[in-house]
């Protein structure tokens, strides 16, 4: 069970972890971590290469946050503040949220990402409650359909990726309700 606490800061604390909004002081974290092949196992093109690429994203989810309330978060342990990585719900133009993490390697495996998504499930709800929260994923990454699944999210689509993927691997549409069409036809077109 995810325990929050919401601080002044803004800060949400879960058992284990500490979410705080991303911000430009976190960017060389981010940019380590989003040009770590090994975090891009199932969609190899997705690694940053450039730093800039990093920088681009951090601004881009700063301005979703200011202008919708939530954003992702960058994740660290609430006991000694390790960084953990970068997680949460992002809105889309497709007036959806998007629940998304990426997590250091070394952090695998010990449950983060579910802790991050059930809070960032409940941070959506009581920003937007009236907006889907969605996710999309390859169906060569049973870890992240996991952590949707676990997340209250169910499976709504599954056909063919709008990225490049490896031959057999598929695009997956999740949500934790009905979608419009138009929100549904968007996850698809960039599933
Ligand atoms: C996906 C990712 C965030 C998962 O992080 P995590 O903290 O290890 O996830 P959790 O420990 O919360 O849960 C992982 C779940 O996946 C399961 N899992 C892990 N590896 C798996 C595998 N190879 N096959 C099937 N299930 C797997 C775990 O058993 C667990 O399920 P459970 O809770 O039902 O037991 C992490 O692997 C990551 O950062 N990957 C790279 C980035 C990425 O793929 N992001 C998602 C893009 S859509």
């Amino acid at each position: 069970m995810v325990h929050q606490l919401l601080t002044p800061s803004q800060e949400i604390r879960t058992d284990r972890l500490l979410l705080t909004a991303l911000s430009p002081a976190d960017i060389d974290d981010v940019h380590a971590l989003f040009s770590d092949a090994g975090t891009w196992q199932h969609l190899p093109s997705g690694r940053h290469v450039a730093r800039s690429s990093s920088v681009d994203m951090v601004q881009r989810k700063i301005g979703g946050r200011a202008r919708h309330g939530l954003g992702s978060w960058t994740v660290r342990t609430a006991s000694d503040h390790a960084f953990v990585g970068v997680g949460g719900v992002d809105m889309t133009v497709g007036g959806v949220w998007n629940l998304g993490y990426r997590l250091a390697p070394a952090a695998w495996g010990q449950g983060f990402a579910s802790e991050i998504a059930l809070a960032a499930v409940r941070a959506a709800a009581e920003t937007a409650c009236d907006v889907p929260v969605t996710g999309r994923v390859l169906t060569n990454n049973p870890a992240s359909v996991a952590v949707l699944r676990r997340a209250g999210l169910s499976l709504v689509w599954q056909g063919p990726a709008s990225v490049r993927t490896e031959p057999g691997v598929e695009g997956q549409v999740w949500a934790d309700r009905a979608l419009s069409d138009a929100q549904f036809a968007w996850l698809v077109a960039n599933a």
